[in-house]
């Protein structure tokens, strides 16, 4: 398997938990090489082979040729996680692009690299499954998330219609949508994130969710249910509700890019 974003937080926990899991072969993505390694050790630890390949997801080709360098060694990759992901407010009146073109690339383009190199393996052997790390953020344009928001819902979307367009060809693709989890990503946030959580539980509820080849793995319940609310609310009613969002305080020199 190949996980993206593996040196931290969520895709770290995910690989450690799917090791201890049995699952043999773990490819281990993200840019920097001296941080996946301490991973791949601990991979190894629990009994599985660990790959650390330093690869930019933004780099179609890297994607390719990190995916290459594993099935060259290990054959067909069986599941693919796509993972890699930043987050920080784009507000629309002091925009700038350079930021926002960033976040599409990685958590959006990231992703559609990643499944350009693992799909022809896995269509050809009629057998995989490809998971999105989207979020709760994607259900609906939260105003101090706009691109992040923007960026989830691309995924969302892709992966929905996707799904349907495999039925048949022995594909699973799951889409994951996480609330508050306290990783790095979330460590600039200066207001009450609800109902966080430690990534070691959430690696637990996405690897549950993996392994049964759910459609769509979504937590915490209480965070799942306001956003699905919030999506049935008309847009006025929208807009009074979350106005206060848009000032939410976060410590721009903790945002990673
Ligand atoms: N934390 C939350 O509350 C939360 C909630 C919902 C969804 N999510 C999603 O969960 C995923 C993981 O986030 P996290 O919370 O675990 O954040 P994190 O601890 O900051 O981890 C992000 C990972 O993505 C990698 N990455 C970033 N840009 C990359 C690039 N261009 N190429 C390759 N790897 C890249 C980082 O590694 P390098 O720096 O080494 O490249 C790191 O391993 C993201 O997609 C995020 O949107 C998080």
């Amino acid at each position: 398997m190949v996980i993206t974003g593996a040196s931290s937080g969520i895709g770290e926990a995910l690989a450690l938990e799917l090791a201890r899991r049995g699952w043999e072969r773990i490819a281990l993505l993200s840019r920097r090489a001296d941080a996946l390694e301490p991973v791949a050790r601990e991979v190894r630890e629990r009994g599985s082979k660990a790959m650390a390949i330093a690869c930019d997801v933004r780099d179609a080709r890297a994607v390719r040729d990190a995916v290459a360098r594993a099935e060259a060694e290990w054959g067909t990759i069986d599941l693919a996680i796509a993972n890699a992901g930043i987050g920080y407010p784009t507000p629309a009146h002091r925009f700038s692009l350079d930021d926002a073109t960033a976040m599409m690339r990685t958590n959006f383009d990231g992703m559609l690299h990643l499944w350009a190199a693992v799909s022809t393996g896995m269509l050809a052997r009629g057998d995989g499954q490809f998971v999105a790390i989207a979020s709760l953020a994607g259900l609906r344009g939260l105003p101090g998330s706009s691109i992040y928001s923007a960026s989830k819902a691309a995924m969302q979307a892709w992966m929905e219609a996707s799904r349907v367009e495999l039925t048949g060809k022995g594909i699973a693709m799951t889409i994951v949508n996480p609330g508050f989890v306290a990783t790095p990503l979330v460590e600039k946030n200066r207001f009450r994130m609800p109902f966080l959580m430690q990534p070691r539980d959430v690696a637990r509820r996405i690897a549950d969710g993996i392994e049964s080849r759910s459609r769509v793995i979504e937590f915490p319940l209480p965070m799942s249910l306001l956003m699905r609310t919030l999506r049935l609310l008309p847009a006025f009613v929208f807009d009074r509700l979350v106005r206060p969002w848009s000032r939410r305080k976060i410590d721009a020199d903790r945002a990673r890019k």
